[in-house]
This record gives structure tokens, sequence and C-alpha cells, in this order.
């Protein structure tokens, strides 16, 4: 037996994306959004709700970075979610957070998340599905692994249940994608 939810935007797992812009006035704010992806092979989605500052800022200067929230970071990670910088002008501060201005895309990265995308805007299709150009990754060097990449392990990323809304811990390694099917062939 199977029990149905009807329509539900429940996917496993949803990402914990920090959006980082600037506004007119070069000061650097922050958001927290689930419903974000890759959308091709040197693109991402996000669907922002027009009236967020963050979507303000991104039809400004057609930039952002994208960040991955950790299990260190849950709580000012959490905060940027339930706050706006339209009305709190200093969110950035208050959540603890210090930037870096990205020196390829009008946006500030978030120096105590390790990993960032940073995006120029290609479009936004309706008002609120925003489609950004991936021109660089960047990480910190202390969660490098032992082969020069980003190492899972040492990031700590989270994900989000959109069921519960709770924040979780991702787990260990249990396989390894483009290879373990191949014992069905
Ligand atoms: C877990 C979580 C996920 C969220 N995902 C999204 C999302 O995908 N899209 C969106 O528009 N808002 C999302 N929000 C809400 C925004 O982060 C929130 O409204 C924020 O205050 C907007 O900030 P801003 O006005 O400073 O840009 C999410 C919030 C939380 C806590």
């Amino acid at each position: 037996m199977r029990k149905d939810f009807g329509v539900k935007t429940w996917i496993y797992p949803q990402p914990v994306l920090i959006i980082g812009t600037y506004d007119e006035n070069g000061k650097a704010n922050a958001m927290n959004a689930a419903w974000g992806a890759i959308y091709d092979d040197d693109q991402v989605v996000l669907c922002l709700s027009k009236d967020h500052k963050t979507t303000r800022n991104i039809r400004l200067n057609k930039a952002f970075t994208v960040s991955f929230a950790t299990e260190s970071t849950v709580v000012p990670c959490d905060y940027v979610g339930i706050v706006s910088g339209n009305k709190t002008e200093d969110k950035v501060e208050k959540a603890g957070f210090t930037v870096t201005r990205s020196t390829r895309v009008n946006a500030p990265i978030i120096n105590e998340l390790p990993l960032a995308m940073e995006c120029e805007l290609i479009r936004i299709d309706g008002d609120e599905h925003i489609i950004g150009r991936i021109v660089n990754v960047s990480a910190d060097e202390s969660v490098l692994g032992d082969d020069g990449k980003p190492d899972y392990n040492l990031i700590h990323p989270i994900t989000y249940d959109p069921i519960h809304f709770d924040y979780v811990a991702l787990g260990k390694k249990v396989g390894s994608a483009f290879s373990d099917g191949k014992k069905l062939k």
C-alpha cells in the first residue's frame, strides 16, 4: 500500500544554498534558498520570490554567488532565510558573516562558507526563475582533499528536509556513480 499526499515540492535531497548579492549602495546581502539546481553544463537555476531583496539585487547587478550551508553554520544560514534585507540592512553582519568581493562578478563571497559559485545573470524567466552562468567555483583551502579538490568530508554540507522543515547532515559514501550500476549490465 502507498499513501498519497497530493501536490508537494518534496524532493530529496534539497540543497541549502546561500545566495550572496550587493545592493545599489554596495551593501552585501545573503539569503537561504532551497529551490535551486544545476540547469545546464555551466548554468544554475534559482526560484526566488520577486519581492526578496536578493531578487532585486540580482536584477540590478546581474550577478550573484551561490554558497552551500554547512553543519557549523546552520544558525546564520537559517537566519538569512527568515529575515529580509529589505527590513534588516545589516543582516549579513547580524548573521556573523564576513564577505570578500568576487573578482569576477559584482557579488560577495561569504568567507565563512567554504565553497562558492560566482555567477552572472543570463535571464529571468517570468518574474522569479533566475538563470545564471557559473563563471567560477572557488573553495577555501581548508576543505581541499588530498586530490586538491573540494572534499565533501571536510565541507560538511547540509541538506533541507521540506517535509519536516529540518536541516540534515549528509551521510557517508554508499556507492560510486557511473560505476556501481555496471554490475547489472
Ligand atoms: C530553508 C529555507 C529555504 C528557502 N528557500 C527559498 C527559495 O528557494 N526561494 C525563495 O524565494 N525563498 C526561500 N526562502 C525564504 C528566503 O530565504 C527569505 O524570505 C529571506 O528572508 C529573503 O531574504 P532577502 O529579502 O534579504 O533576499 C527559504 C528560507 C528557508 C529558511
